[in-house]
C-alpha cells in the first residue's frame, strides 16, 4: 500500500525517473535551438544514489518506475539501472519515454534487462517536417528504434504525437493509419506550457476535440472504451478494434483527479506534479547523510501538499519553474 497520499486521497504508485535533462533532439514544443541552460553535472544524482531514491520509494509504495529526460538512453548505464530497479523487492515495473533513436542498439538488451512498456516520440511521418520540428534529421533513426522495440518484444510499444498548428496539424490520420499497420499504439498529447523557452501559447495548441474531429473526418470510427483508470489518456477503439488510439487532453481535459504520478528529476529534486511550483530537494540531505527514513518522510511531506490540479486555466497560473526537459516527461 502506498503510504504517499496526499490531501484529496490520491495515493501514489508511479514514479517518472529524468535520467538525464540531455537530448539528442530539440523538439520545438520542449527546447530552444540553443541557449539551454544544463543542469551541472555535480548536480546530477550519480547511479547509486539515484538507486538509493528509488529503492525508498518503493518501500513507500511506488510500484512503476518510468525511466525519462531528457533523453534517458544518452545514460551510459541505463541497461544496468532497469536490472538494477527489476531486482528490488516487489520487482517494480519498469517502463521508458524515449525518442527511440538509441533503441537500434538498445531495445534488446533493455528487454532482457527486464523493460516493459516503452513510449517513443514520433510527430511526424515526414521528414522534412521532422527536421523542423525536432532540428535534426533522423526520422530514419527514430522508425528504426521503433521497429527494434517491436523486434525485442518490448510490450506494449506506444508513440507519442504532439501535433502543432501549421507544422503537422493535418497528420493526424496520417500517423494513426501508419501505427495500425506497424501495430503500436498512437496517443496525442496536447501541447503544454512546458517549453524551456516560454513560447507556448494557448491559441496555438491543437486540442483533443479537434484530433478526434480529423481523425472522424478522415473516415476513422472512434468508439470510446469504457474504463480508462488512471491513464490520462482517453482510449478509443479504431474501427471496431481491436486496435486503439489514445488522446491526451492535458489541457482542456485534465485527469488530475486521478494522478497516481511523481516525479524525481536528474538533479535529485522530488515533485508532485509536472507543473508544480516548488520541488523538495533530496540530492542535499542525500549527500549529507540523511537515513531512509529522513528521505521517506522529504517524499510524503512533498505529496502531502499536491494541490488538486495543475491550475492552468487559474487566472494566478504561473508555469513551474524547469521546462519538460529538465522535469522529465
Ligand atoms: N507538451 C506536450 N508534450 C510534450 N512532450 C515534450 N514536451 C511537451 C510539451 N510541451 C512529449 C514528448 C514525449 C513526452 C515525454 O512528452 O514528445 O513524447
Ligand atoms: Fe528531446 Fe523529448 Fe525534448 Fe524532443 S521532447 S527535445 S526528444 S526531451
Amino acid at each position: 500500500m502506498s503510504t504517499l497520499i496526499d490531501r484529496f486521497g490520491r495515493r501514489h504508485t508511479d514514479l517518472r525517473v529524468s535520467l538525464t535533462d540531455r537530448c539528442s533532439l530539440r523538439c520545438t514544443y520542449c527546447m530552444p535551438e540553443q541557449g539551454m541552460q544544463w543542469i551541472e553535472r555535480g548536480r546530477h544524482l550519480t547511479t547509486p544514489e539515484l538507486l538509493r531514491l528509488v529503492r525508498v520509494a518503493v518501500d513507500q509504495g511506488v510500484r512503476t518506475i518510468r525511466l525519462t529526460g531528457g533523453e534517458p538512453l544518452l545514460r551510459p548505464d541505463v541497461v544496468g539501472i532497469v536490472r538494477a530497479i527489476r531486482a528490488m523487492p516487489h520487482s517494480p515495473e519498469v517502463a521508458l519515454t524515449t525518442n527511440g533513436l538509441r533503441l537500434t542498439g538498445l531495445a534488446a538488451p533493455l528487454a532482457d534487462a527486464g523493460l516493459g512498456r516503452v513510449n517513443i516520440s514520433l510527430d511526424t511521418m515526414d521528414r522534412q517536417r521532422f527536421v523542423r520540428l525536432t532540428r535534426r534529421d533522423r526520422l530514419v533513426e527514430t522508425l528504426a528504434g521503433i521497429a527494434a522495440a517491436k523486434a525485442a518484444g518490448l510490450n506494449p510499444v506506444k508513440v507519442n504525437s504532439v501535433l502543432m498548428r501549421g507544422v503537422n496539424d493535418d497528420e493526424a490520420p496520417t500517423l494513426l493509419l501508419w501505427a495500425l499497420e506497424q501495430g503500436v499504439q498512437l496517443r496525442f498529447i496536447e501541447q503544454m506550457p512546458l517549453d524551456a523557452q516560454h513560447a507556448w501559447d494557448a491559441s496555438q495548441m491543437v486540442t483533443a476535440a479537434e484530433i478526434e474531429r480529423s481523425l472522424a473526418d478522415a473516415g476513422f470510427e472512434l468508439t470510446p472504451v469504457a474504463d480508462r483508470g488512471s491513464s490520462p489518456a482517453e482510449i478509443f477503439s479504431v474501427n471496431g478494434g481491436p486496435q486503439t488510439v489514445g488522446v491526451i487532453g492535458s489541457m482542456t481535459r485534465p485527469f488530475c483527479g486521478d494522478c497516481d504520478r511523481v516525479r524525481l528529476t536528474s538533479d535529485g529534486q522530488w515533485m508532485n506534479c509536472l507543473f508544480a511550483r516548488t520541488e523538495t530537494d533530496l540530492r542535499t540531505p542525500l549527500r549529507a547523510g540523511a537515513s531512509d527514513a529522513e528521505l521517506a518522510a522529504l517524499m510524503r511531506l512533498d505529496v502531502a501538499a499536491k494541490r488538486r490540479g495543475h491550475g492552468t486555466d487559474d487566472p494566478g497560473f504561473t508555469r513551474p519553474g524547469r521546462g519538460m526537459s529538465a522535469i522529465g516527461g
